[in-house]
């Protein structure tokens, strides 16, 4: 297929870009590079990949873009809850308006497939600790971030604004892991570097439960979507990771102590965290035979490795947060 992904050149666009054109689609990004594009040196002459320079909310652009596409990946945005209090103009513009045009417009050039990359921070936090969430749960967004998710998720799961289209909603669980992009503000990535480089850690609200998935597993599961039948993800929202892999904050550490047992930890009690969910992933496993390949523990230790061996020599560096 001929793929638009916007956000290419992100954390997991940069690992499933090289994914999709192994597997034979032609890749077009459509990216602003606001955190630079070097995660595209390893496609940059591949035949099957392309190139646009340029911003979602320029209609003219999204309409370059698109041109001859069959499937759209959308992966652009301010990503996360700090990105999009921070800027909260830029944040409706490019996740909510920008999110709506494209599909639009999508559907205009005849595009017969897209995936709309969204979160499970849109569940909030759980009113019931006992209980695992699932697809049917009320979602109670307590960010912006999620608030613009939880909305463009609307108008993806009604059959009378996507006219055809195989629209697919996909709400991630919290990544990890190495990526041609990398990311140490996510929670396995920065306690793992804050462990191994300064021996050191502060957990606020250790307590607390949230799911996590490896960035290449997110990257298989974009791409058995866009693979699936019609039938099975038209209209559709699933859940991105493994029911497993819920862990509470003070459980990551554990793993990442296994390693690092030399590492101090300091624990900062929170009675309060907005985000608070146990996830089920049953629907993706029953419905479409997804099942994560890697696990935290196996992040953990690629972490520890680009680090031992200087491949990133400062985690802190501004171009690897959001
Ligand atoms: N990483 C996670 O843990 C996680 C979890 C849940 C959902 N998601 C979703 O997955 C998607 C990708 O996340 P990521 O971690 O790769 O983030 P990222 O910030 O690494 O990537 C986002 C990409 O979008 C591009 N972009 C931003 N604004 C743009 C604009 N206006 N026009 C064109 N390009 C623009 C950026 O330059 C960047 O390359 C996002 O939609 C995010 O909400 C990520």
């Amino acid at each position: 297929m001929q793929l638009l992904v916007t956000g290419g050149a992100g954390y997991v666009g940069s690992t499933l870009v090289p994914m999709l054109l192994d597997s034979g689609h032609q890749v077009r990004v459509l990216d602003n590079l606001s955190h630079g594009g070097e995660s595209l040196l390893g496609v940059w002459s591949h035949p099957g990949f392309s190139f646009v320079i340029g911003d979602i909310r320029d209609v003219a652009v999204v309409r370059a873009g698109l041109i001859g596409v069959e499937a759209v990946i959308h992966l652009a945005a301010i990503v996360g809850d700090p990105a999009c209090a921070r800027q909260p103009e830029l944040a409706r513009a490019v996740n909510l308006e920008a999110s709506l045009s494209l599909l639009a417009e999508s559907k205009k050039a005849g595009v017969s497939r897209f995936i709309f990359a969204s979160t499970c921070s849109n569940y909030g936090k759980m009113t019931d600790p006992d209980q695992v969430i699932d697809e049917t749960s009320e979602l109670r967004p307590v960010s912006l971030y999620a608030e613009t998710k939880v909305t463009v998720e609307q108008t993806i799961l009604d059959p009378a604004e996507t006219d055809g289209l195989c629209a697919t909603s996909l709400r991630f669980a919290t990544v990890f892991g190495t990526s041609p992009r990398m990311r140490f503000d996510l929670t396995v990535n920065e306690f793992t570097a804050e462990m191994f480089v300064n021996k050191h850690l502060v957990v606020y609200g250790e307590q607390f439960w949230r799911p996590y998935i490896h960035v290449r597993d997110i990257a298989r599961a974009v791409q058995l979507v866009l693979e699936s039948a019609v039938a099975k993800v038209g209209n559709e929202v699933f859940n991105v990771g493994s029911t497993g892999q819920n862990y509470r904050k003070q459980h990551i550490v554990e793993m990442i102590q296994a390693c690092l047992p030399e590492a101090a930890v300091e624990y900062v009690r929170k009675q309060e965290d907005p985000r608070d969910y146990r996830v089920s992933f049953a629907k993706i496993e029953q419905a479409l035979d997804f099942h994560v390949g890697h696990t935290v523990q196996e992040g953990i230790v690629e972490i520890i490795r680009l680090l031992q061996n200087g491949v990133i020599k400062d985690f802190k560096e501004q171009r690897f947060r959001n």
